[in-house]
């Protein structure tokens, strides 16, 4: 079986739809073993706490570099033998470092049409009132595997929602989320946990350790 960790910042809706898949068995080639918070008191801390998920604050404010902070997330990785990292809703920038370690094992998921409207200052609402202001009739979220380029990676899975004349910045937020990020982030997660084990990385000690000497 697969362990995947979930980062997130905030309420972690997206974290929730995850736990949700799992319950369901939608999500089963993997397991949530972990969720870390780049800020303390995070709403999601709090559902994977009630799903019995270790749920742990590395916070940002801290540490005084990014290496450090950095550092400190691969630890708890490596100690938790993660084989997947997914970033829903997870507002720091991992460095190159840490992001080579989990290359093609790290994902994002980021609520816009990559590549319009992302990239760095483009997360939560100042996505949507971008998309609003720019008179784009479709917008959606996309599901990428995560590179040096701040939503740059590898596109991994993507679902268009149709914007409406009365739209406000939140009513855009509340739909990408209910008609894609919650729908599309499970399905993504379970097609990147079985693409890991068909490659043999998951299972043996052994090669977790390997990969994460590397
Ligand atoms: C989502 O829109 C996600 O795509 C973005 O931040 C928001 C986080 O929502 N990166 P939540 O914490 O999962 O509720």
């Amino acid at each position: 079986m697969l362990n995947i960790a979930v980062l997130i910042s905030g309420n972690g809706t997206n974290l929730q739809a995850l736990i949700d898949a799992q319950k369901e068995g939608k999500l089963e080639s993997g397991t949530i073993k972990l969720v870390i918070s780049d800020r303390p008191g995070a709403y999601g801390l709090t559902r994977a706490a009630e799903n019995g998920i270790p749920a742990l604050t590395v916070n940002r404010k801290d540490f005084q570099t990014s290496e450090q902070f950095d550092q400190a997330i691969g630890e708890l990785l490596r100690k938790h033998r993660i084989h997947l990292v997914v970033l829903a809703g997870f507002l720091s920038i991992l460095g190159k470092e840490l992001v080579k370690e989990y290359d093609h094992r790290m994902i994002n998921i980021h609520p816009s049409l990559i590549p319009a409207f992302c990239g760095q200052g483009y997360y939560g609402l100042k996505v949507h009132r971008a998309v609003l202001e720019s008179g784009v009739k479709v917008t959606g979220a996309t599901v990428h595997y995560v590179s040096e380029v701040p939503d740059g990676g590898e596109i991994i899975m993507q679902q268009p929602v149709l914007v409406k004349e009365d739209d406000t910045p939140e009513s855009l937020q509340r739909r990408v989320m209910e008609e894609a990020e919650w729908i599309m982030l499970p399905k993504a997660v379970e097609q990147v946990c079985r693409v890991l084990k068909n490659r043999g990385d998951a299972i043996s000690e052994d090669t977790i350790l390997k990969v994460n000497e590397k």
